[in-house]
């Protein structure tokens, strides 16, 4: 039975990705702060703020109970905001910061030692063509991402001779509550940028998503974007 941990499982991409895995037997712990609406046997919904390290230790070790071990972590959980950088509060970008990096790292720092243990495991982290593309009007969220790409390549580093693999996974505009709030032709412009014209449905960011443990890559410390760039 292979365990894989996915955060942000309430809505959008977390759930579709925990969904697919359930399709393939996996059985999956999904975090979130609300109401997970997500039915299945072999589905088990934590309340958890990925921001808040204490909770995040306690409930990787309630996984760690249950389940024994873990093959694969996603850090998906994710929050957005557009502002022109000099009008960005101070507060939107530390929340930015505590979600998406300080989330991912407390996750990666708690499921890591037990992957080190087991000699064996995947951790792959969601980041955005907002990066590469250095998007105006997301400095904050861009700023935080590419915190999690750098984590990435140093976690990828530090782990390959304990058997761990990490890489990051980046995406275009999916449509799901993060891009609601943003103007369908800045979206369009966006996707047509980035080679896209048609935009990404949920099915395809799931399915780039899960090459990583459903192929063949054995590279670790790379972040391939669903885009084509430069
Ligand atoms: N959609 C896109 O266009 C797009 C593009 C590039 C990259 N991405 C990345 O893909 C990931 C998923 O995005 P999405 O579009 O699916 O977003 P979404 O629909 O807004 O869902 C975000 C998920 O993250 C969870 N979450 C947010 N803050 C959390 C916290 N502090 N602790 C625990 N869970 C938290 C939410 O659950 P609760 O609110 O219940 O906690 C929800 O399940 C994100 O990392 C995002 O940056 C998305």
């Amino acid at each position: 039975m292979r365990i894989a941990l996915v955060t942000g499982t309430s809505r959008g991409l977390g759930r579709a990705l925990a969904e697919s895995l359930l399709g393939d037997g996996w059985t999956v712990h999904g975090f979130a702060r609300g109401p997970q609406a997500l039915a299945h046997p072999a589905f088990r919904a934590h309340a958890v703020d990925v921001g808040d390290e204490a909770a995040v230790q306690a409930a990787v070790a309630a996984v760690l109970e249950t389940s024994g071990r873990v093959d694969l972590l996603v850090n998906n959980a994710g929050a957005a905001s557009m502002n022109s950088l000099l009008l960005t509060p101070a507060k939107k970008a530390e929340m930015l910061m505590r979600v998406n990096y300080l989330g991912a790292f407390h996750c990666l720092q708690a499921v890591g030692k037990a992957m080190v243990r087991q000699r064996a495991g995947t951790i792959v982290n969601l980041t955005s063509v907002a990066v590469p593309l250095a998007l105006s009007g997301e400095a904050a969220y861009v700023a935080s991402k590419a915190a999690v790409e750098a984590l990435t390549k140093v976690a990828a580093n530090e782990l390959q001779p304990h058997g761990v693999r990490v890489v990051a996974v980046g995406l275009g505009p999916v449509d799901t509550d993060l891009t609601r709030a943003v103007g369908r032709d800045q979206l369009a412009a966006l996707n047509v940028r980035i080679g896209r014209p048609s935009g990404t449905t949920l099915a395809e960011a799931v399915g780039f998503v899960a090459e990583e443990w459903g192929g063949a890559p054995s590279s670790t410390g790379t972040v391939r974007y669903l885009a084509r760039l430069g």
